[in-house]
């Protein structure tokens, strides 16, 4: 009965995880879903102690009480603009996880079944990788490592490390179904070892630009690994949860991908930017700066408007004046459109969740499929903090680190205005022809500041 009870709870908790993920997947439910997948972990940790055979509860108190007060205390601190840094360390102590239960599995004395030992040294294995890959993607993304390492046979040499650890992970499996003998303990360290570092050197060489895809990956690796050692702990709410999560960060891989027009192989194995070797188009022309009244007058008397919020808009928290733009040009009757590019900002949804906050209207915010057509139709083009999702360079110029990763056709609008600090250059460090274009003006200044500049410039006309 007793039994019976924790597996009922266990089943109850995977419901809620599954729940929880579906409401993430609209920004109306996103907070419900959230809250409906925490209430889902706090019902397995609690049973969790009630296992029959569980002990070292005081360690166990102890883990959750140290983790919980520093996960508390760093979620709310952190920036919004930070978030997929920490994604990348949460994901690494997922990792991390499932590759210790795999690590005190295989230290017990004793043999286990055949399928216990291929799934549970899997899962320590990809756990391993992504632990030790995610350590790497919040270093880049947290700016500690600046540099891509890119080496000659860079790839040869990775490949040898990871056959080296599958060579020892079979060993061990064999080990510990009784079909071999001996070292044991040297081979399961050896093995960590190798693993981990080729997590490290699978993720030197990737660029930071394609990070945000490279995160997502080994959460859905986190996922598989943690369903592996859930098949090996007999834990029905772990296999769940690591299916769900596996399959989930699967999707988002790919869609960001897709997003980027990059193949996985090419981000993983390509070197952001080190494809190509070619000369780099050369730009013409020169940025014409506008004032913020003058723009504020072409939009107070346009038809159509698009807005194409990106990473600055995000630095500046400028969303709320944007949508007071947006609200004022709305009253004057100007048709006005939010286009949001897949991967502005830098993380999956950033510019949603930001115009949702700011209360702008899901009718109003299309996304690039939707309203790339629409900008040879609009007046105005205003992009805020936005840079390399509106890079020409990227539909004309082959040369460039960025070529293939669809665009917004902003330069395709007939005025187009960037509301941009300076010269300060995007997240893949290039030059943007979209900023020295005859039909572009410039008008330099804080989002936030200049947005208010807008809505102060739009009342007065
Ligand atoms: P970016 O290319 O990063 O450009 C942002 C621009 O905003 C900069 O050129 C900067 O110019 C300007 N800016 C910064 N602070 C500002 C402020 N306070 N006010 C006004 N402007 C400000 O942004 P994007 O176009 O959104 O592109 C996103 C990039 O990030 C892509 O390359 C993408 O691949 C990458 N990325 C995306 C993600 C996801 S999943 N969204 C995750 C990681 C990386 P100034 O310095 O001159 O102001």
């Amino acid at each position: 009965m007793h039994d019976d009870l924790i597996q009922i709870a266990y089943i109850a908790a995977a419901v809620l995880f599954i729940l929880g993920l579906k409401g993430m997947s609209s920004p109306r439910t996103a907070r419900r879903g959230i809250v409906w997948a925490g209430v889902g972990m706090l019902v397995a940790t609690v049973i969790t102690f009630a296992t029959p055979g569980m002990g070292n509860y005081v360690w166990m108190t102890a883990a959750l009480v140290v983790g919980g007060a520093v996960a508390y205390v760093a979620a709310r601190r952190v920036a919004m603009t930070d978030m997929p840094q920490m994604v990348a360390i949460y994901n690494g102590m997922g990792g991390a996880s499932a590759a210790l239960i795999g690590a005190v599995e295989f230290m017990r004395p004793g043999t286990m079944p055949a399928s216990f030992a291929v799934l549970g040294i899997l899962g320590a294995l990809i756990g391993s990788v992504s632990f030790s890959g995610s350590m790497i993607a919040f270093a880049k993304l947290q700016g500690l490592i600046k540099k891509s390492f890119l080496f000659p046979g860079q790839n040869v040499l990775n490949l040898l490390v990871l056959a080296a650890g599958v060579a020892l992970a079979v060993v061990i499996a064999l080990q510990h179904t009784g079909n071999m003998g001996g070292g044991q303990m040297l081979i399961l360290i050896v093995f960590y070892a190798l693993v981990v570092l080729y997590g490290v050197l699978m993720t030197l060489p990737i660029g930071g630009a394609d990070m945000p895809v490279v995160i997502s990956l080994y959460n859905a690796l986190t996922g598989l690994a943690v369903g592996f050692e859930g098949y090996v702990l007999g834990n029905g709410a772990l296999i769940i949860a690591g299916i769900v999560v596996g399959a989930a960060g699967t999707l988002l891989t790919q869609l960001m991908a897709k997003a980027m027009n990059r193949s996985l192989g090419n981000v993983l194995f390509a070197g952001f930017g080190a494809a190509g070797g070619q000369e780099l188009e050369a730009i013409e022309g020169a940025m014409k700066e506008s004032s913020a009244d003058d723009a504020a007058v072409t939009l107070a008397f346009a038809q159509k408007v698009i807005i194409v919020p990106g990473y600055g808009m995000a630095v500046a928290q400028a969303q709320h004046k944007v949508w007071e733009l947006a609200k004022l040009l709305d009253e004057r009757g100007v048709q006005v459109k939010f286009a949001i590019h897949p991967v502005a900002g830098r993380m999956p949804g950033h510019m949603n969740v930001l115009l949702a906050e700011a209360g702008v209207p899901y009718d109003m915010i299309f996304d690039i499929d939707e309203i790339n057509g629409e900008f040879p139709t609009a007046d105005a083009a205003i992009v805020i903090g936005a840079n390399d999702v509106v890079n020409p360079s990227a539909r004309d110029d082959p040369a460039s680190p960025i070529y293939g990763m669809p665009i917004l056709d902003v330069d395709k609008a007939h005025q187009a205005f960037v509301i941009k600090r300076g010269r300060g250059a995007g997240f893949a460090g290039i030059e943007n022809k979209l900023f020295y274009a005859d039909n572009t003006r410039m008008v330099y200044g804080d989002a936030q500041d200049v947005a208010g500049k807008l809505i102060a410039g739009v009342k007065k006309v």
